[in-house]
């Protein structure tokens, strides 16, 4: 990884035709600021807004992202975490008149932040803190922290609500939590106008170039044990649910992405300074409702491994979506078939 400097910065900035597009491309005089915005889910924020004509900058480490993902964007490689991110954000948001924020890029593997929790703090607390130690400095105000139903923990309710008091049980969660109280504490300190979204399942892909390509999560791995024909694992069939595996609450990743337009959007109004929302569907679907899915849409029968439970999985996590509609007006449009039969279709392309 490259270690931030002026010079890298600069070496990504463009010539002056750039400030011209840039120019006409920003429909709305907009500039918005994407940290890991090379990212699975960042791509395709940064694609849509792209899409309906705003000016974008990624600021990305390229750890995990993948600089083809962003087209034309404006690329600034800095990890947040390292003792100059907090001059060269400054520099990057005068030199491209930022106007707000939407910050994606973490550490999101909760097994690794078991492992690692030193990390996951300096990383995601200590990339949070930097970033709104340049937002105070260059009066940029408006942020949509991309946070996440981690940090509830194990709720003991079926669908779970914005107002649930939060107990995440893993590293990964706890970090999260904590950026939302950085978040808070920012508004009420200096006037930031800030939303929290909280991100259940998150799957599915908007164009196939886009695709998660860490099998990190359910969805990938089970058509990584397709394509590799071995049988998917199952951790545990002995939970209080209707087949005894665990439900969840799966989002395309399109609508997710359509959600932080929204939250964007939103931020212009002269509304709370700051909210939290869950970004889900509101539906439950089991380990095995996907396994069943994927069969149907692959046309190929999967036959998984049940094997014991994971320390720390909830039975049942699914979000109540009553305050992003009530507030934003937004829900989702595709459900788990949309979701399976886009990965399905951009995998047999
Ligand atoms: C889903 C279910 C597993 C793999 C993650 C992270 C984080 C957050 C939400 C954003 C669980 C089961 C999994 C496998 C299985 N997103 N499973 N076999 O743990 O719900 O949460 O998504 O912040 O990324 O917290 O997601 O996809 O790992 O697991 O049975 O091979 O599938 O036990 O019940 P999880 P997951």
């Amino acid at each position: 990884m490259l270690l931030p400097n002026a010079e890298n910065a600069k070496s990504n900035s463009k010539p002056c035709v750039e400030a011209c597009f840039y120019g006409f491309g920003s429909l709305k005089g907009m500039t918005v600021l994407l940290t890991g915005g090379a990212g699975y889910i960042g791509s395709h924020v940064t694609r849509l807004l792209q899409n309906r004509g705003e000016k974008v900058v990624v600021v990305d480490d390229l750890s995990e992202g993948i600089r083809s993902r962003i087209g034309d964007a404006e690329l600034v490689q800095v990890d947040l975490s390292s003792k100059e991110a907090v001059s060269l954000l400054c520099e990057t948001f005068k030199t491209h008149k930022v106007t707000s924020v939407v910050h994606l890029a973490a550490r999101k593997k909760v097994g690794e932040s078991v492992e690692r929790p030193e990390w996951y703090e300096e990383q995601n607390v200590g990339g949070m803190k930097n970033l709104l130690a340049a937002m105070k400095l260059s009066g940029v105000n408006r942020l949509v922290f991309s946070s996440s139903a981690a940090t509830y923990g194990v709720p003991d309710v079926d669908q779970v609500d914005e107002d649930f008091d939060c107990k995440p049980i893993n590293p990964y969660g706890q970090t999260k939590l904590d950026g939302e109280h950085l978040a808070q504490a920012a508004a009420k300190d200096w006037g930031l106008r800030e939303v929290s979204l909280r991100y259940f399942n998150v799957a599915g892909t908007g164009w196939p170039e886009l695709m998660d390509t860490q099998a990190a999560n359910l969805v990938p791995i089970v058509f990584q044990s397709l394509a590799k024909n071995v049988s998917p694992r199952v951790f545990g069939n002995d939970f209080p649910t209707e087949d005894g595996t665990c439900v969840r609450d799966y989002v395309h990743v399109l609508d997710l992405a359509e959600a932080h337009l929204a939250a964007i959007d939103y931020l212009d109004r002269d509304e709370r300074p700051y909210d939290v929302f869950n970004v889900g569907t509101g539906v439950g679907s089991s380990v095995l409702d996907v396994i069943r899915e994927i069969s149907s849409v692959s046309g190929t029968e999967i036959v998984p491994v049940i094997e014991p439970r994971r320390p720390g999985d909830p039975a049942s996590l699914n979000a109540n979506v009553n305050r992003i509609k009530k507030v934003f007006g937004w829900s989702a449009k595709h459900d788990l078939h949309d979701i399976i039969s886009s990965v399905w279709k951009a995998q047999s392309l």
